[in-house]
């Protein structure tokens, strides 16, 4: 069970790849990989080399432009250009800083953990940043909690910027909060993140919510809603990696954390033919196949209200259309946002928004 908290720190996919062989490690010893990676990982844990440094004061070192281009250019060849060592799990290719309140980004220390993700571009998926920075931003319209995420770009390389939720100030100090994703809760591998390779559906996910969320309720309500948002935007990689726990300092301690890596991947069929969606719902593995009685079905197997639970999860999402259309008008207005991707993902929500009020 340790060590699969562990694994489930470190890069997966190409990233783990190219950083095992630099190391000379095997990408299948996750925590001799993060014995090397781990100064800055998901939620409050930091893995540093024993004794090897004393905590450094002073200045933290600004990341200039040039800087900042140059690691986007070189990251996804060489994932550990970007010092601080950091890691995060997840495929793409991603590192972290620390932003002021201005906008300028510095590198991450012992005593200062970062504040943002950024991520950039995959060539095989045209417009990956300008997807996830619209399904991000208008998951601010329906969740509560939503993360704030920029879209920029430097020497004309964009990349997405996404606020940490696992970061907290307190009297004036910036503290890291421990999350866990859902690999992690059940005690599985990283690679069992998807229901057909042996990881959990549905049902499990909203298990683990009843034993161990300080809000049960509600946030069995934010689960219901965020399987009803992916559907919308047709975020086909919703897996157990993309949920989590996060564990606050606030009274109910345990919660769902705010939704991430909201993408509308079934925009890119070449992806989603050949997979079915991360998690099954109502046994079914592909959006376009489910219907309304799949959504009741779903709620009567997790023992809520079935008509009571959609009827609510419809009235919420009922603007889904309007206010996506709103959104993607505004970001279309912008040279740096705008984007051919916007469009194909509205088709698909309103389309299913339809499909959720419809007897
Ligand atoms: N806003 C955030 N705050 C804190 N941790 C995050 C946030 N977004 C993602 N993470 C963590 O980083 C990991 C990788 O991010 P993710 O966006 O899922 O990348 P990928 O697209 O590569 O899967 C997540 O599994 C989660 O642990
Ligand atoms: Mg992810």
């Amino acid at each position: 069970m340790r060590s699969l908290f562990f694994e489930n720190l470190a890069p997966e996919g190409a990233a783990r790849q190219r950083i095992a062989e630099k190391f000379h490690l095997s990408e299948e010893n996750a925590f001799s990989l993060l014995a090397k990676i781990g100064d800055d990982c998901a939620g409050a844990v930091a893995l540093l080399p024993k004794g090897a440094r004393q905590p450094r004061r002073g200045e933290i070192k600004e990341i200039r432009k040039r800087e900042l281009s140059r690691m986007i250019d070189r990251l996804p060849e060489n994932p550990l250009l970007t010092a601080p060592r950091l890691s995060l799990a997840g495929a793409q290719s991603k590192f972290a800083v620390i932003r002021d309140s201005e906008g300028r980004y510095f590198r991450s220390d012992d005593e200062h953990p970062t504040t943002h993700i950024i991520k950039i571009g995959n060539q095989r998926y045209p417009e990956l940043l300008q997807n996830e920075f619209f399904c991000m931003r208008l998951a601010k319209a329906f969740f509560d909690d939503a993360v704030e995420v920029q879209l920029d770009a430097v020497n004309g390389r964009k990349f997405l910027e996404v606020q940490r939720f696992d970061r907290i100030k307190k009297n004036g100090r910036l503290e890291r909060l421990h999350q866990e994703d859902f690999c992690q809760v059940l005690g599985l591998l990283s690679r069992m993140k998807y229901h057909a390779d042996g990881g959990p559906g549905i049902r499990t996910i909203y298990r683990a919510i009843m034993e161990h969320s300080g809000r049960k309720a509600a946030d069995v309500f934010k689960l219901v809603k965020m399987l009803v948002y992916n559907y919308l935007i047709g975020n086909t990689d919703a897996h157990a990696k993309n949920f989590s726990f996060l564990h606050t300092d606030r009274e109910n301690g345990v919660v769902l954390s705010p939704a991430y890596d909201l993408l509308a991947v079934d925009i890119y069929p070449e992806k989603t033919a050949f997979h079915a969606i991360a998690m099954p719902i109502n046994g079914k593995g592909k959006f376009a196949a489910i219907r309304r009685k799949d959504w009741l079905q779903l709620f009567a197997q997790l023992g809520l209200n079935p008509e009571g639970t959609l009827k609510t999860a419809a009235h919420t999402f009922d603007g889904i259309c309007d206010e996506a259309q709103t959104l993607a008008a505004q970001l279309q207005d912008d040279p740096l946002t705008a984007s051919p991707v916007y469009s194909k993902s509205i088709d698909n929500m309103c389309r299913r928004s339809e499909v959720l009020s419809n007897a």
